[in-house]
Order: structure tokens, then sequence, then C-alpha cells
């Protein structure tokens, strides 16, 4: 499918505010606590090492990634995750975050909620940057969320259409291309 850059749904400036905020939150919750950001790749790898900046200094934190696919064409995902790459660590006993670029049908975060739980963490909570409520399919907690989005597709700060436009700064939409 052809995409084009349609409009801007959230600026630079936006994203930043809206982090930093999210970081402070995220430090107050986690004092005294060992902390596991799991970024998952690709699209929540600006998210999280912008967040992790506006963490405390003082905050036990290590990160580790994990890269799921769904089946399904480009837009839509059709509820089944395969694990591409799995955790480098073993999460028992500690704080978990699951960092997320977006929320959309729900069904990715709530494979990882599952797989996540049966390694007995302390705790398992969800740090997305978008949640697209109108295609929700199944309930999952957002425990911090950066920005609730229309139910338009997007790209930029990470997130891509077909693997491009990752590297733009700011969230955008697209509209298709007819052919
Ligand atoms: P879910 O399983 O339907 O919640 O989908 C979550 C995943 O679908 C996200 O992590 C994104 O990778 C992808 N996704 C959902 N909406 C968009 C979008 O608007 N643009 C790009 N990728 C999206
Ligand atoms: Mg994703």
């Amino acid at each position: 499918m052809n995409y084009e850059i349609d409009s801007i749904l959230v600026t630079k400036e936006q994203i930043y505010d809206r982090v930093k905020v999210l970081g402070g939150q995220i430090s107050d919750h986690y004092r005294g606590k060992s902390l596991v950001m799991v970024g998952i790749l690709k699209g929540a790898v600006m998210f999280l090492s912008d967040l992790a900046r506006e963490l405390d200094r003082d905050l036990d934190v290590s990160f580790d990634f994990m890269s799921v696919s769904s089946y399904g064409n480009a837009t839509e995902s059709s509820g089944v995750v395969r694990i591409l790459k799995d955790l480098d660590s073993d999460v028992r006993g500690k704080s978990v975050l699951i960092v997320e670029d977006i929320v959309d049908s729900g069904l990715t975060v709530s494979y990882l909620l599952h797989v996540l739980r049966q390694r007995a963490p302390e705790s398992l909570s969800v740090c997305a940057l978008l949640d697209k409520p109108e295609r929700r399919r199944v309930e999952v907690p957002i425990d911090f969320r950066g920005f609730i989005i229309p139910d338009r597709f997007v790209v930029g700060y990470g997130i891509d259409a077909g693997g491009k436009w990752r590297h733009l700064p700011e969230i955008c939409s697209v509209r298709t291309l007819s052919e």
C-alpha cells in the first residue's frame, strides 16, 4: 500500500512535555523498586529513550527489549502474536513496565501481559505513548498513557508504515494513495 503524510497529530513540543510528565509519574511510582523497562521493538525505541532520560537519576532501572510480530496485514492485527526476540534478562521479582508505541486493538499488549505474567515479576504494568480506544477489541490496562488519538493510521517518532517514517520527530497521520 502507498501512503502519504497527511497532517501532524502530535507535535514535537507536545511529545516532549508529555514524556516529561510521564517520566515524573514513573519515577514516583517505582521509587525503591527494581524497574525493568521492556521496550517493544521497533516502534517504542524513541519513546523509551526519551522517557528514560526523564526518570530520576537515582532510580534503579534497566532496559530490555522484545520484538513481536502480529500476523495480519499492514494495518489490521489478527490477534495471533509471535515472539521474534525475547527478553535477555530474568524478570522474576522485578517491577516490569512494558513500553509500547500504540495500543490499538489491544491484542499485542494483552498477549505480552499474558506471557510476562508467567515469569513472576513483582509487578507488571503498561506505558503506551498512544492509545486508540475506538479500535479496542480486548480490554487492557494502560497504567501510563501519553495521548489518546482518534482512529487514524499514524507514523513518526518511531512508528512506521511499511518500515518508513520512523525518523519523523512528530506523530503524523497518513492517508492511503489510490493506485
Ligand atoms: P494492537 O495489537 O492492535 O493493539 O496493535 C498494536 C501494534 O500495531 C502497535 O504496536 C503498532 O506496531 C501497530 N499499530 C497500530 N496502530 C498503528 C498505526 O496507526 N501506525 C503504525 N502502527 C500501528
Ligand atoms: Mg508495535
